[in-house]
């Protein structure tokens, strides 16, 4: 079953490329130098507002500087990008590497002038999408005082693939709403900073939840962060945390009982993309053991087409699987122990997100 779903708008039209004669321009060499060109201009620019401002406003000055150049930095992008997806997909791999390292070089150093996507591509925990760069994509907002890291920070963040993400929360406090359950007990695997209960916790939701990441960084943040809230609020909520991988899950036996169950519901957000289908499969299989039967399994995923799969991937170093729906479906139904209930599509086009029931 699928809904239409509307949060947010904005998602830019994927233009074809590799027609030569149609599009002398897009070939992905010339699209890397045209938006060097542009972030050389972007560059030029700040340097002489900077040199004509008196120190005292010089913030004023790289304020102004990121206000006037956001619209067009957007367009732009959007636009580049769009058309570097669709043809960085299209190739194969010799020039997809070939165009990772042509963008590497003259794109990506600009992009690391933000903390975002320094971060993104620094991977100082070891792995991408840690609990840090996920609290940044919650905050939608480039916190690097230097305006080029500003603006192409704050871009980045307010592209489809963040706006996705920040998606999934509205999406599964409808989910748990439905569950009809006055006092849920949740687990939340790979929680990374776990926004998306810490809101609902403090919009006066209750609940016995447990977090689970392979990450005890991740995991004490978390919990840091919803116990600060549980007691602002004076909240009944409990929270407890196990440190395990999907691995665990999947060949150790004493995991499950570790989780604890049964569940009403189970969220496995921003994991998946990261694994193969069979591991997706076999991950599921198991951690389905933890709901109660008909409890619910959330689950989100990356979707195409991705207009901004170059940006993710070229400047920010972010690769992970994208599924269409069917394909996503097929993966929970193989199961056998779940069955898909609803899935719904961002309205930026990139994210799925997945209800399935425990058989
Ligand atoms: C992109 S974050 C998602 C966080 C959160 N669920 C959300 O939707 O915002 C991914 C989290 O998965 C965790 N993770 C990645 N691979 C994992 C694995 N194999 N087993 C358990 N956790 C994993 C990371 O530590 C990180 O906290």
């Amino acid at each position: 079953m699928r809904h239409a779903l509307c949060i947010q708008a904005g998602n830019p039209t994927v233009t074809g490329g590799g027609n030569p004669q149609e599009h002398p321009m897009d070939s992905i060499s010339e699209l890397n130098i045209e938006l060097h060109h542009f972030l050389i201009g972007l560059d030029d620019d700040w340097r002489r507002r900077q040199a004509a401002a008196p120190d005292p406003s010089l913030a004023a000055a790289a304020d102004a500087f990121v206000a006037d150049w956001e619209p067009q930095v957007r367009a732009r992008l959007d636009a580049t990008y769009a058309r570097l997806s669709t043809t960085v997909e299209a190739a194969d791999d010799a020039t997809r590497a070939r165009a990772a390292e042509a963008h590497r070089l003259l794109i990506q150093p600009y992009f690391l002038t933000s903390r975002f996507c320094r971060r993104c591509v620094d991977k100082p925990l070891g792995y991408a999408g840690d609990y840090g760069a996920v609290e940044m994509i919650y905050s939608g907002t480039e916190t690097d005082p230097a305006p080029i890291g500003r603006l192409l920070g704050g871009y980045t963040l307010q592209t489809g693939p963040c706006e996705a993400h920040r998606g999934r929360l509205p999406w599964t406090h409808a989910r748990l709403a439905e569950l009809g359950v006055e006092r849920p007990r949740l687990l939340s695997f790979a929680c990374g900073p776990e926004v998306v209960l810490r809101r609902w916790v403090e919009a006066g939701n209750t609940a016995d939840i447990v977090l689970a990441d392979h990450d005890a960084n991740a995991l004490a943040f978390a919990q840091k962060e919803l116990q600060r809230v549980i007691r602002r609020t004076k909240n009944t909520s409990t929270v407890r945390t196990v440190t395990m991988s999907a691995r665990e899950v999947m060949v150790d036996p004493g995991a499950i009982p570790l989780l604890g169950g049964p569940f009403d519901a189970v969220m496995v957000l921003g994991l998946l993309d990261y694994l193969p289908d069979a591991v997706v499969v076999r991950f599921l299989k198991a951690l389905s053991a933890t709901l109660r039967p008909g409890g619910t399994l959330l689950t989100s995923n990356l979707t195409g087409p991705n207009p901004w799969r170059a940006l993710m991937e070229l400047t920010s170093d972010w690769v992970v699987a994208h599924r269409t729906v069917a394909g996503f479906e097929a993966l929970v139904s193989a199961t056998t122990t779940l069955a898909p209930t609803r899935t719904d599509i961002h309205a930026s086009g990139v994210n799925l997100y997945n209800a399935s029931i425990r058989l």
